[in-house]
């Protein structure tokens, strides 16, 4: 019996996503909570003849706590998108507080949940997530994922003229860091199969990985940032943690976790220098098993994106952690 809720099910994201949870044959249950919207959502949803019987939610009538009462996975897609020539850390100001107090919910109601996190910006949105969970005495780090999948799957479909492979995601490219900018580090020399990428075309092909988001929010001119790639992405990850938590062996994805708490996971914080930080983890039934370092053996070129990569990392995790220790005046 597994039990998914959304939390901003209502928006770009979180439609498509919901609808892939509908269509998973592992979910029995799926609960969809906005702040609008979600009745409509869940009765279109509901007609499709698949395994989960979905229910929408909204704030009223304690609508947070019967989403989330019982649920094993909860995915969060809420939150405000980007308009063109914004960052991800220009969202902090609306998503923080959003985050945190959907957070806070998890932490009363189903504080044993996978709790996986694509709101913007992830790289301070998951510490503002540990932090909520810290704080209420219920922070399991094997249990607390931000969403980097995507950058994952750029990186897949945008090497595929060198891979030469027809389907790119057979591809296994590690993505590290975090998911923003200068903070995704692709590492294409440990791509395998391994392939080589012309020396003219690497600059440019790390620059799409990392603002391969800006080039949908151009795209769709101020009307919001990836939906459809970005819902595709949660849901890859979404299931692998289904999968694995049901006991399937070997699943390793990308994600952004707190590092000192996942086995293997020290190791990479004392080479980084920080404690958040994307890698492949291999998934179980409790969540994170181990956090695999990649990061061994990469060329000079990749360890100076590393390094470029952790001093904004560190800005952005540090905020997050202090956004809840020392709030904002409302
Ligand atoms: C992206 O990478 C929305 O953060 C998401 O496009």
């Amino acid at each position: 019996m597994v039990k998914a809720a959304v939390l901003g099910a209502s928006g770009g994201i979180g439609q498509p996503l919901s609808l892939l949870l509908k269509t998973c044959s592992l979910v029995d249950e799926l609960a969809l909570y906005d702040v609008v919207n979600t009745p409509g959502v869940a009765a279109d949803l509901s007609h499709i003849s698949s395994v989960a019987k979905t229910k929408g939610f909204l704030p009223k009538d304690d609508g947070l706590k019967h989403a989330l009462t019982g649920a094993d996975v909860v995915v969060i897609p809420a939150g405000i998108p980007r308009k063109p020539g914004m960052t991800r850390d220009d969202l902090f100001k609306v998503n923080a507080g959003i985050v945190r107090d959907l957070v806070k919910g998890i932490a009363e109601f189903c504080p044993r949940a996978f709790v996986l996190i694509i709101s913007n910006p992830v790289n301070s949105t998951v510490p503002i997530a540990a932090e909520v969970l810290k704080a209420a005495g219920v922070f399991d780090p094997k249990r607390v994922f931000g969403v980097t999948t995507l950058d994952v799957v750029r990186a897949e479909t945008f090497t595929q003229e060198f891979s030469g492979e027809k389907n790119p995601s057979a591809v296994n490219i590690p993505v590290v860091g975090g998911h923003s900018g200068e903070t995704i580090v692709p590492l294409f020399s440990k791509a395998t199969p391994a392939f080589q990428i012309p020396a003219d075309k690497y600059d440019a092909l790390v620059n799409r990985v990392q603002f391969g988001g800006d080039e949908v929010v151009k795209a769709k001119e101020g009307t919001g940032s990836a939906t459809l790639s970005m819902a595709f992405a949660g849901y890859r990850f979404a299931e692998s943690v289904i999968r694995a938590s049901k006991g399937q062996a070997g699943i390793v994805e990308p994600t952004f976790v707190y590092l000192p708490g996942v086995p293997g996971g020290e190791k990479i914080a004392k080479a980084t220098g920080v404690e958040f930080f994307s890698t492949f983890v291999s998934l179980g039934t409790n969540g994170a098993e181990k956090a695999i370092n990649v990061l061994e053996g990469i060329t000079e070129q990749e360890q100076k994106l590393l390094d470029v990569c952790t001093k904004g990392l560190k800005g952005n995790i540090e905020k997050g952690i202090d956004f809840v220790k020392n709030p904002p005046p409302k």
